[in-house]
């Protein structure tokens, strides 16, 4: 069976752009209406505890000014549950975080922190977001956050996009033996990090991965081609590969 492949755009990086000079341009708000025109499923952002992008007010006006679902990315810390419980955004996915990297470098150790995470997993799904943990495509921490009672898990694709060759199709196999487990046990599954128009197909072909986040290369790439266009681009390349993956049947 063939599912919709969804598109949440991460609109990150366009705040950071706008923050390099102070002000509202470019406003995130306005990019994240965009993504929807060109069809974005879903907008992701992330309140990083420094605010070096996304800020505060950015959540308060994005849960006011867009139709599409948001998915609000969150370190475990009681400030960012706080936050979350007030704007109760549709999804909150738990990622680590460590002040100086550059990006989300690793995936969340969904089996060593299980006492720190399933008091906010609980929390939150207990507000009806919907809950989903970054971890790396590793069996021992989908089993983990299954225990914890996440029903989604997102896939970090980073190892993936940074590896050539042998070891991109080694990374690969990795991404779809932890999407068939996640499928086998429960959970929907979701994928992203540095994916781009190269690297996007072989991920958007895993059948049982219903979304992918992406964001920096899409905000990189509309520097030359518009945000628009390069969101419908992803967008087509994605449901190709899906397509091409079931069999050639249109979507
Ligand atoms: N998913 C998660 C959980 C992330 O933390 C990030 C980066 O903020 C992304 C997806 C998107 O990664 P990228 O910006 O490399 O496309």
């Amino acid at each position: 069976m063939k599912r919709h492949l969804r598109l949440g755009v991460n609109i990150d990086h366009v705040a950071t752009i706008r923050n390099a000079r102070g002000g509202r341009h470019p406003d995130p708000v306005r990019a994240a209406r965009l993504a929807a025109q060109a069809g974005a499923d879903g907008i992701t952002a992330h309140l990083r505890e420094d605010r070096r992008h996304i800020t505060d007010d950015d959540i308060a006006r994005l849960m006011a000014g867009i139709d599409l679902p948001l998915n609000l990315e969150m370190a475990a810390t009681e400030e960012m549950l706080d936050i979350a419980l007030r704007h109760r955004p549709h999804a909150c996915c738990i990622v680590p975080e460590r002040r100086q990297e550059r990006t989300t470098e690793g995936g969340l150790d969904a089996a060593g922190l299980s006492d720190t995470l399933r008091p906010m997993v609980d929390r939150l799904a207990g507000a009806g977001i919907r809950v989903s943990l970054f971890i790396a495509p590793d069996t021992r921490q989908l089993d983990a956050a299954k225990a914890l009672g996440a029903p989604v898990v997102e896939l970090h694709t980073g190892s993936y996009a940074d590896a050539d060759g042998v070891e991109r199709d080694h990374e690969l196999e990795r991404l779809r033996a932890a999407a068939a487990h996640a499928e086998a046990i429960g959970l929907e599954c979701h994928a992203g990090h540095g994916l781009s128009f190269d690297n996007v197909a072989p991920v958007a072909a895993i059948p049982t991965v219903v979304e992918l986040n992406i964001g920096h290369f899409l905000i990189g790439e509309a520097i030359f081609g518009g945000l628009d266009s390069t969101i419908r681009r992803m967008r087509s390349l994605m449901d190709l590969a899906r397509s091409e993956a079931a069999g050639g049947m249109s979507a």
